[in-house]
Order: C-alpha cells, then sequence, then structure tokens
C-alpha cells in the first residue's frame, strides 16, 4: 500500500554534511522525495513534534539539540513507506543500531541519531499535517 511519511534529517546530520548521504539513502530505496524543505524550529515546534515524549526526562537536552540548528523536514512516499523508512533509519540508539541502517552506520549516539521516521500511519498523518500543512 502507498503510504507517505515524515521524515526529519537533524540537525547533526546537517552540521556534520550528511544531508546528501542520508537522502541519497531514501532515494536509492526507490521512495520518492514529495515536499522537502530546510528549517530552523523554535521550541514550540519540537514540543508539538514530540508531544509523546515532552514529559520524558531524555526531552529538555532533545528539545535544545533539535532546535540547536537547521534541520531538513521532508515528505517521502512509496510502497510501506512508513516502515521501509524506519528500517533504514535503524534502531533509536546508534550504538545498538545494525550496521547498513543510517544509524548504525553513521552515529554512535541515543540523542543525536540523524533521522526521524513517523512510526505509524496516525503518526505520519499528524506529523505531516504540522510541518506541511498544504499537502
Ligand atoms: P523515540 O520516538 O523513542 O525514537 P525514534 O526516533 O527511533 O522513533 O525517541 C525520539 C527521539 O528521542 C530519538 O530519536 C532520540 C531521542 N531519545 C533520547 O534522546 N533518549 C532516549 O532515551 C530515547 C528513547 C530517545
Ligand atoms: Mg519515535
Amino acid at each position: 500500500m502507498t503510504q507517505r511519511t515524515l521524515v526529519l534529517i537533524k540537525p547533526d546530520a546537517v552540521r556534520r554534511g550528511l544531508v546528501g548521504n542520508v537522502l541519497g539513502r531514501f532515494e536509492s530505496k526507490g521512495l520518492t522525495v514529495v515536499a522537502l524543505e530546510q528549517r530552523l524550529i523554535d521550541g514550540e515546534q519540537a514540543d508539538r513534534h514530540y508531544a509523546e515524549h515532552v514529559e520524558r526526562d531524555f526531552y529538555p537536552p532533545l528539545r535544545a539539540f533539535v532546535t540547536s540548528g537547521p534541520l531538513v523536514a521532508l515528505v517521502l512516499e512509496g510502497d510501506e513507506a512508513i516502515e521501509v523508512v524506519r528500517a533504514i533509519n535503524g534502531a533509536t540508539d546508534g550504538r545498538k543500531a545494525a550496521p547498513g541502517t543510517i544509524r548504525g552506520d553513521l552515529s554512535v549516539s541515543n540523542r543525536e541519531n540523524l533521522v526521524h521516521g513517523s512510526d505509524s500511519p496516525e503518526s505520519a498523518a499528524r506529523e505531516i499535517a504540522l510541518w506541511f500543512p498544504d499537502l
């Protein structure tokens, strides 16, 4: 089934010059870029994006991180895109993520893990509406 999913290429990836590497993996897989924009977000946008996590102990440093520099927000489309993107991203903790995944190849952090991908159709719909309300 064709799906759309919201992806963030986070500020660590932009700082490290890895946007092309990360985006290339999604494109090479066969996913289509439907929308793409570089943005510097404020804490309120971070809170809306990570609404499920705002009360967690790890949230304050995560909020500081995602607002620390520009990120690239995009919508990708393809067959089973939500699950496909999360498989390409790898496990949350870069130290544990499998080699061959973005996080497994390029991150050794549980916070600065380069990418976000929506985790369900409901999350994808909410996040796409939040980041790209005109889509
Ligand atoms: P989560 O939704 O659990 O991970 P994923 O990005 O794989 O869906 O967590 C959101 C982000 O919060 C995660 O990408 C990195 C950060 N995070 C931490 O900084 N510390 C933690 O202990 C966890 C679980 C996540
Ligand atoms: Mg998540």
